[in-house]
């Protein structure tokens, strides 16, 4: 499919410099794009992309921040405890170092069908790997994709979590939460930065980074039944503060999850390798054995199912 207007004027090459130059990546594209108060999904995407294995590292060098991820981990495996969690999905898993803490803190008749994704190909294929070495090979399907078209069904999961992955989507909050509260079955618990819980100082930076914003306020409008709503400082960084939502669903209806094309919402079918939506004749690849579902990806070939 065609770049997007803003992924044509960014230029990996050019952001490669930026990142190692020690500037902001998000910023420079910002202004680069005309300075909203938006991150583009595209500027998302170079910039996780230029971080990937920086998550990992640290988990490696770090023994505090380790010792902090696990705590974390323990923490969101508490919250899941009361609810049925044999379905789980990370939305925005980033290097799956938050999702193999949390995992590893569910007992093994817990979690038994877990999916994760995230922008970040790159990142999700250096996840993939961490998460069987650190889990005993418990089992997750990873692929990229968007929190704005999640490429699975309806009412999916019984348990949805984001780690801040909402975060930098300043403007597009309530198109995700819906894709997100869309796909849930039982709750939906979220982790992200607690704007309205903060201190001028604090939402000023969140406002610079272009932090999402009013997630309760958002949930609370469009009738959903929001049953927590706190501070949830595990890493203690007055900076960025961090809330927990959790948001109950308790649809009557769960269904197995399944692959739908995130550009035209049809049941993708893997054929030759690769995952074919009928509906718009688009081929979805797999790269690496990562099924990679972003409307960016997308090929037309409508007769790809004669291969
Ligand atoms: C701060 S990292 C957190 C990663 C992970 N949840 C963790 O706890 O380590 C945010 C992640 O969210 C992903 N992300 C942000 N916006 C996204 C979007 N619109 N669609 C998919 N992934 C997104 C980024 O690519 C990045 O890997």
């Amino acid at each position: 499919m065609a770049d997007t207007p803003e992924t044509s004027k960014l230029s990996h090459a050019e952001l490669r410099g930026v990142y190692q130059a020690n500037q902001n990546v998000l910023r420079f594209c910002k202004e680069k794009l005309g300075n909203s108060a938006t991150n583009e999904q595209a500027a998302i995407m170079h910039a996780y992309e230029l971080q990937t294995g920086s998550y990992i590292e640290r988990m490696k060098v770090d023994a505090d921040y380790r010792a902090k991820k696990e705590k974390f981990g323990q923490l969101v495996a508490s919250i899941f405890a009361p609810y049925k969690s044999a379905s789980i999905l990370e939305a925005g898993v980033g290097e799956a170092t938050t999702l193999a803490a949390v995992i590893n803190h569910l007992p093994a008749d817990q979690a038994q069908c877990v999916y994760a994704f995230d922008l970040s190909w790159s990142r999700v294929l250096v996840g993939s790997r961490y998460f069987a070495e650190q889990t005993a090979g418990r089992k997750c399907n990873f692929f990229a994709g968007e929190l704005e078209h999640i490429a699975l069904a309806d009412n999916s999961f019984d348990i949805v979590f984001t780690a801040h992955a909402v975060e930098p989507n300043q403007g597009r909050e309530k198109q995700i939460l819906e894709e997100l509260y869309r796909v849930t079955a039982g709750q939906l618990i979220l982790v992200e930065p607690a704007y309205e819980l903060a201190d001028d100082a604090a939402r000023k930076r969140m406002d610079f980074h272009g932090y999402c914003r009013g997630l309760k306020d958002i949930a609370e409008a469009n009738g959903w039944h929001v049953s927590r709503y706190e501070l949830f400082n595990v890493y203690e960084n007055s900076e960025n503060p961090s809330m927990l939502l959790v948001i109950e669903k308790n649809a009557k209806t769960r269904n197995e999850p399944q692959y739908v094309s995130p550009v035209d919402g049809g049941i993708l079918v893997e054929h030759a390798g690769n995952y074919y939506s009928a509906e718009e004749g688009l081929v979805y690849p797999v790269l690496g054995g990562i099924p990679y579902l972003t409307r960016s990806a997308a090929i037309l070939a409508t007769h790809y199912l004669e291969v």
